[in-house]
């Protein structure tokens, strides 16, 4: 079968014919209808997340497809395309804990979206207690995570505030916003007062970087700012009395420990709104195996606009 496989950290992502992949005890085969391409698979072809996996391997940490019993699948996590060859193939073996089902109503591509980023907006806005009459400022707003947080914030009655740095993507985001910020990070206090003078209630960053003390400068009393990214810089600084004085809260939310099977739930949960029509998730392009270094720089150069899906 064809994979797409990493040999080296230096080096380009190469397709190459490989053995079928060999399937464990507790385990399915499961033909992929796509690969997810998310920016964690990013972190991990450079060599800044896992670097210790094994070598050469397939990349690929979510994905879809159909096991041997006909069942529509999609799954992501348990070490797939981390430390175990991953979505970014025709084949791959999965733990059973990891499956979750696709139901009628919720495409293939649309389920394939769904996975690292569907549960991390539901998990972030958990965590932040999101609710009715909660002012919720998403950045990044037109990428993957922040396409699902946007509507699953407003279906639990908070107003959303979206930033997004690039004007042409003000189209797409404002279908899932109540207002929309264009703004670069020096920019994003000022254009966030305007709307919301007294600051917001939560604060969801993939950022980091530049936007961070901004964004803790905006949170209004008990605010809450929930980090999970540094697409803009790993590092930055603030001075701690802009969260004391206001008994804010900095939150940190990491996907990668979360139980395999309590994820499959989640996903279950948000393919069912898909179904039922009340969540979409915005899909930029479906790329061939032999896209997979495209996809790469698209995600590097913030040129993605979207979910980028692999196709076999
Ligand atoms: N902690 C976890 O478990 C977890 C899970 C999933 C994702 N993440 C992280 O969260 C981040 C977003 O993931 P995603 O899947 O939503 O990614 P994505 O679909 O690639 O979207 C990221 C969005 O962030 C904005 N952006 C990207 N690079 C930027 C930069 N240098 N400066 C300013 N804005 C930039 C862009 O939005 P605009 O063009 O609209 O500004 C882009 O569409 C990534 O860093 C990812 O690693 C973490």
């Amino acid at each position: 079968m064809r994979a797409v496989r990493q040999h080296a950290y230096d080096q380009p992502l190469v397709v190459e014919e490989v053995a079928q992949p060999s399937v464990g005890a507790g385990e399915s085969l499961v033909t992929i209808a796509y690969g997810s391409v998310n920016p964690l698979d990013v972190w991990i072809a450079n060599g800044a997340v896992a670097a210790a996996g094994p070598l050469p391997r397939t990349p690929g940490c979510e994905g879809v497809g159909t096991t041997a019993d006909g069942a529509r699948v999609a799954f992501r996590g348990a070490g797939l395309g981390i430390v175990r060859d991953g979505s970014w193939a025709e084949q791959v073996a999965v733990p059973n804990a990891a499956l979750a089902l696709i139901p009628d109503g919720c495409s293939d591509a649309q389920a394939a979206a769904l996975g690292i980023p569907g549960v991390t907006a539901f998990d972030c806005l958990e965590a932040a207690e999101v609710g009715a009459g909660s002012t919720v400022l998403i950045l990044g707003a037109s990428g993957g995570v922040s396409t699902i947080a946007m509507q699953l914030a407003r279906a639990h009655g908070a107003r959303v505030i979206a930033q997004t740095s690039s004007v042409n993507r003000v189209g797409q985001v404002s279908r899932y916003a109540d207002e929309v910020v264009v703004a670069a990070a020096d920019g994003l206090e000022a254009e966030v007062r305007e709307i919301a003078p007294d600051g917001v209630d939560v604060i969801l960053d993939p950022l980091a970087g530049p936007f961070s003390a901004p964004c803790i400068r905006l949170l209004a009393a008990k605010g809450t700012l929930v980090l999970y990214g540094a697409s803009a810089g790993k590092e930055f600084c603030f001075g701690p009395q802009e969260m004391y004085r206001k008994n804010a809260r900095l939150i940190g939310y990491s996907g990668l420990p979360v139980d395999p099977e309590a994820t499959a739930r989640s996903m279950e949960a948000l393919f069912a709104l898909v179904a039922a029509g009340t969540l979409e998730a915005v899909i930029a392009a479906e790329l061939a195996l032999d896209d997979a270094n495209e996809a790469v720089d698209r995600i590097t150069g913030n040129r993605a606009g979207g979910k980028l899906l692999l196709k076999p």
